[in-house]
């Protein structure tokens, strides 16, 4: 049976949350789901492997920057995906082009945005601070462009029935 690991960093759970609903579209393949703030996989042990972070300051996680530079170097030999969760999704094509190393930029089966959440509740002080101006300037801005029921970010679960289904095509187009 084919082998598939998903890693993912995440400080309140958006990611994880991304992982675990990839994991259950990816019917068929062993999979397992690898936090990457507690464990450092080897990616030699997988066939396929999907990474994701949540972005803050507009930065990766320091574990997903470092796991994604493993993955740079094996992105040639192995399927690998990536997936981003961000709250300012209009940002997402700048995420990609300074965060993601270029081989993966290149290589990787597909890089996509699974979406951000902006909600403040149950999270920390300076988390609820940061929500609530994003928020804030969000909503402005669309009221300003006209638009009286304004959209806040959530999670793409089309973005994540994409990435099954090229993970899955990935696979199955192994030999051996
Ligand atoms: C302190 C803080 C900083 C953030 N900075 C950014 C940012 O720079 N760009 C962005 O697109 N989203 C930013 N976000 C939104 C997160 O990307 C979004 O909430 C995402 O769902 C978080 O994922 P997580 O729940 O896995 O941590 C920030 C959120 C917080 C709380």
């Amino acid at each position: 049976m084919r082998n598939v690991l998903i890693a993912y960093a995440s400080v309140n759970g958006t990611a994880r949350e991304c992982a675990e609903r990839l994991a259950e579209q990816l019917n068929g393949p062993e999979v397992t789901i690898c936090d990457l703030a507690k464990t450092t996989p080897d990616p030699a042990e997988f066939d396929l492997i999907v990474i994701g972070s949540c972005i803050r300051f507009g930065k990766l996680r320091p574990s997903a920057r470092k796991f994604l530079g493993t993955c740079a170097a094996i992105c040639k030999t192995k399927p690998v995906g990536v997936f981003l969760c961000c709250g300012l999704t209009h940002n997402f094509e700048d995420y990609c082009q300074r965060l993601i190393p270029d081989a993966l930029r290149r290589d990787a089966f597909l890089i996509s945005n699974f979406g951000g959440v902006l909600d403040p509740k149950g999270k920390s002080f300076w988390d609820r601070f940061w929500i609530r101006a994003a928020r804030s300037s969000i909503l402005e801005s669309e009221m300003e462009d006209g638009e009286y029921t304004p959209v806040l970010p959530g999670i793409l679960p089309e973005n994540i029935g994409q990435m099954a289904v090229y993970a899955k095509k990935a696979l199955s187009e192994m030999i051996g």
